[in-house]
């Protein structure tokens, strides 16, 4: 602990801790001034922003916490890795095809997005993925590049085709993806009647699997897909209907987050059969589209942890350029054009969400006695006799007798053979044992499982000013990690540990599930909170979050800030989102905020002329009912 205390904490050790190079990807790292810093360009650029510095730019704009801070050149920076990588995949091996990416438009839907993602796109070609008649009615508009590719997905009705047929002969590539064999006969009929010979994918179930949270997306039982035989089936009904010529397009979607290389390779490789034996029966093909699953390493660990990867985008890219050619040239089939839709690997960078802390619960057991009362009860003497006698070596005994004492001491309790005072004492004890085994435990390598959580189970509460359902619903949907840090006072020591709690009154509106290197933390360090603002990010929220976040208890859309950088770390441009209003978030779920306004006026307009309140009070009180209606859901300060 000395020790501890006279070394002194810089941002490399906080750069450590936090794991922030490790999952930052060269895009956010420490100052030494203990500020994160954002390097919207990418680890090759010099220029950096502090997000503290763009927290005061949200505050000079009026947008007040919690805000999302959009970096456009993220973006750019994302789509420009994953080109170069296929393209420099491509020169390497001297595969014959070509790299078409395009951005599923689900994984983030947000306008100025994918409006980013089309303008820095363009130079590559990159298309976008529409899996609903909605999407496709956006990715319409925002596409305007002839070369690039509009692949539609998921279930579709007359409307749906109809629209991506009709674009098709404006001049956008849009490629219609049988999904499931009945969409087969309409999707040709409704080609016939408009006189178009329309440019057909075929999404292949496959059984290889992806592992991981996301795995049902593919293998045998997969919700959408043709299986080998409905796909000859439909084979066979091209040829008769004179339009297998139209069919061009493997598809195929493992799932979201496929972490594992090994996974990418196997089933690209039952891909490349599906389509060598479509080329075989004569299908027109030329383009081989993957879906999916390009990972995004959550953790920093570089591991087939389920929010983690074990490889990079480069090795990616040149592992399934690498997959393809083996396969094809074996049977002499050309290279197709090669199509992933990665959204993850392409957005998950670009936002972080800022938050600030409103209050926090310590976790501060009050002194224990230095010896009890000799006639206090033979249950508290034991207790108290293990916290004595407690030591390293008899750790696990000592916590297995702290547990039975406390426990007997619950029962007497309910018994009333001891009173409140000493159930109070007794907890007190409990937990000074529980402290004192925690300080123990640091920096083991090994720790007993039923000792694992005890970090946990005294850590401080961190009320942090934001909706886990709204902004990071995949935590706990379906325990994605995110990276989880304070944004400044990185160069002083974090000397608490503790969880976080968000300011819905749900139990699971709280992040006690962190990230690490080994497993995951329980516990996350942070600074003692003096009162003044400390600010925490979440980090790599670009993907899905957005999208699929929810209304719990009424706390809507966060602010956000869409910036772009220039070159010396200036805000170039900025797009500022106002987050939901109260009154936007009731009209949505059905309510009349101005009849709301005007029953609580006519009942503070009863209550003044019945005397209940003076017309002070009623003036004071519609003010600050008509301000709370059309304010922010968040706290305001
Ligand atoms: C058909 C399809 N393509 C692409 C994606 C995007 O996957 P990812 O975000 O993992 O790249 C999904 C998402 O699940 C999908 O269903």
């Amino acid at each position: 602990m000395r020790h501890e205390a006279l070394t002194r904490w810089t941002a490399e050790n906080s750069a450590e801790l936090y794991g922030i190079r490790n999952w930052g990807q060269g895009y956010f790292d420490i100052s030494p001034g203990g500020e994160v810093m954002v390097r919207p360009n990418g680890p090759k650029s010099p220029t950096e922003v502090s997000l503290l510095h763009l927290i005061d730019e949200c505050h000079g704009r009026g947008l007040n916490m919690p805000v999302l801070i959009r970096f456009s050149n993220i973006l750019a920076s994302r789509i420009k890795e994953i080109n170069e990588s296929f393209r420099w995949a491509i020169f390497d091996a001297a595969y014959q095809g070509q790299y078409r990416g395009v951005f599923p438009i689900k994984v983030n839907q947000q306008d100025a997005v994918v409006g980013d993602i089309t303008e820095y796109g363009r130079e590559y070609h990159h298309g976008i993925e529409a899996g609903s008649k909605a999407e496709l009615i956006a990715a319409l508009a925002l596409m305007k590049d002839p070369e690039a590719f509009v692949i539609c997905n998921g279930y579709k009705d007359e409307e749906f085709i109809d629209m991506a047929l009709q674009a098709l002969k404006m001049g956008t590539r849009t490629v219609l993806v049988i999904e499931m064999p009945s969409e087969l006969e309409l999707v040709l009929s409704r080609a016939e009647r408009l006189g178009i010979r329309p440019v057909l994918g075929v999404r292949a179930k496959l059984s290889s699997r992806a592992g991981g949270h996301w795995d049902s997306s593919g293998g045998d039982r997969s919700k959408f897909g043709l299986d080998a035989s409905q796909i000859i089936e439909m084979v066979d009904q091209l040829r008769q209907r004179d339009r297998l010529d139209c069919l061009q397009m493997l598809h195929y979607h493992l799932g979201s987050q496929v972490s594992d290389i090994r996974r990418v390779r196997t089933a690209l490789r039952e891909a490349c059969r599906f389509y060598v034996e479509l080329v075989r029966e004569g299908a027109g093909m030329g383009i081989l589209n993957m879906g999916g699953g390009l990972a995004v390493d959550y953790d920093g660990s570089h591991t087939n942890f389920a929010c983690s990867t074990n490889y990079s985008t480069a090795e990616y890219a040149s592992t399934v350029v690498e997959t393809i050619m083996n396969t094809l040239d074996e049977c002499g089939v050309p290279h197709p054009t090669l199509i992933t839709e990665s959204g993850r690997a392409t957005v998950a960078h670009h936002s972080v969400l800022i938050f600030n802390i409103l209050d926090v619960r310590r976790f501060e057991p009050l002194s224990i006695p230095e010896k009890l009362d000799v006639n206090a009860h033979e249950m508290l003497q034991n207790l108290m006799e293990v916290c004595h006698s407690l030591s390293p070596r008899n750790m696990q005994e000592a916590y297995h007798d702290a547990v039975f004492y406390r426990d007997e001491l619950r029962t007497l309790f309910l018994h009333g053979t001891i009173s409140l005072r000493e159930r109070a004492l007794a907890e007190t004890i409990f937990w000074h044992i529980v402290c004192q085994m925690s300080e123990m435990t640091r920096g083991r390598k090994y720790i007993p499982d039923e000792l694992e959580g005890l970090d946990s189970a005294i850590a401080d509460v961190y009320y942090g000013n934001f909706s886990v359902f709204q902004s990071i619903p995949d935590f706990w949907a379906v325990d994605q990690l995110f990276p989880i840090m304070p944004i400044h006072r990185l160069n002083q020591r974090p000397t608490r540990k503790g969880v976080l709690a968000d300011i819905t009154c749900d139990s699971d509106g709280k992040i006690d599930k962190f990230i690490d290197l080994h497993d995951i933390k329980h516990v996350l360090p942070l600074h003692e909170w003096d009162g003044r603002e400390y600010y925490m990010g979440i980090f790599l929220t670009g993907a899905y979050q957005e999208t699929i976040g929810d209304m719990h208890n009424l706390l809507g859309n966060t602010n956000v800030l869409h910036v772009r950088i220039d070159d010396k770390g200036r805000i170039e441009s900025a797009k500022q989102i106002t987050g939901d209003r109260v009154d936007e978030i009731l009209k949505y779920m059905e309510y009349d905020p101005e009849s709301m306004v005007a029953t609580i006026k006519s009942r503070a307009d009863k209550a003044y002329k019945h005397g209940f309140i003076t017309a002070k009070e009623r003036n004071a009180f519609l003010k600050a009912y008509k301000t709370g209606i059309r304010g922010y859901t968040y706290f305001e300060q």
